[in-house]
């Protein structure tokens, strides 16, 4: 594709489905794009574009595409149980209930998973708060729904909590009780400011985002990371993917806790600022 024809495409992907190519690590984007169109059947992307505009089906679908929602329950599971034994219990210590983001959640396995841990290492009426975002309408509303989910997507679900949390019909269904300890709402992290914990200024305990940044470029993950610092209390964890790493993370204030979970810490950004003879924000 060459650079013209990739800016036609980048500006109607953008006018049509509100995501934003230019964030996106472009060869590998440009790459996947082709294959894409070689099986919609169109030859050209102006004649996809014709065809997709006026065809809802078709438009979720390519959105889906661009935007890839493939999740698991406990993706990765032994970082769940890093979470569950060491960083849920020290999130816990002096604070009475959790404010805990799950940004790009998929079909709701992330969250659920999450909302699955806490209920067992506090109570079913701890007032904990799980918001649940995804810029994806087709995923979210899957999530809301509770289902349904494949066998190979509960694999991971330990059985005690496959027992207590789910039925199943056709499939197997989160059950009332979970679906009603997380809100979720549509959000595109690139586009839109940050939705603030419901305690204001102090921030998020906890912010789950995996597997969601891996495809923007370096400059757009390093935006990102720095206002999931400020979106977090001092003290709070950034829980990322099993492969992804935060390069330079001292220097934007997080302290590796362990594989994936890193911790905000304002001395860090403090004696950073001195350093440099900057002074520190009150
Ligand atoms: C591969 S899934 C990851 C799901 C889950 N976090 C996990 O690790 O299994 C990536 C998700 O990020 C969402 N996503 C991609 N771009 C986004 C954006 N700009 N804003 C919000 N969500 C986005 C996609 O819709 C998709 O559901």
């Amino acid at each position: 594709m060459d650079a013209y024809e990739y800016t036609f495409v980048k500006n109607k992907t953008l006018k049509l489905t509100g995501v934003d190519l230019n964030c996106y690590k472009g060869p590998q984007m440009q790459r996947r794009l082709q294959t894409f169109l070689r099986r919609s059947g169109h030859s050209t992307w102006p004649a996809f574009f014709r065809a997709i505009q006026s065809d809802a089906e078709k438009l979720a679908e390519f959105r889906d595409f661009l935007t890839i929602n493939v999740s698991y329950f406990f993706r990765d599971a032994e970082k769940w149980k890093c979470l569950q034994e060491l960083i849920l219990p020290e999130l816990l210590r002096g604070h009475p209930k959790l404010r805990v983001w799950s940004v790009g959640c998929s079909r709701g396995h992330e969250p659920y998973s999450l909302a699955m841990l806490l209920i067992e290492a506090t109570s079913f009426y701890r007032p904990n708060q799980i918001l649940a975002t995804d810029i994806d309408g087709s995923a979210l509303a899957w999530a809301q729904a509770g289902g349904p989910y494949s066998a190979e997507e509960v694999a991971h679900v330990p059985p005690a909590l496959l027992d207590s949390y789910f039925v199943q019909d056709n499939g197997y269904w989160v059950n009332n009780r979970l679906q009603r300890k997380i809100t979720f709402r549509q959000h595109n992290l690139l586009a839109e400011p940050f939705i603030p914990s419901d305690a204001g200024e102090s921030g998020y305990d906890l912010i789950v985002c995996r597997n969601v940044v891996i495809y923007f470029t370096a400059e757009v993950k390093e935006k990102l990371y720095r206002r999931f610092y400020e979106a977090l209390r001092p003290g709070g964890i950034l829980f990322v993917g099993g492969t992804e790493i935060i390069p330079k993370a001292p220097d934007m204030g997080f302290e590796a806790v362990s594989m994936s979970f890193y911790r905000r810490n304002d001395a860090l950004q403090d004696s950073r600022l001195k350093s440099q003879g900057r002074s520190i924000p009150a």
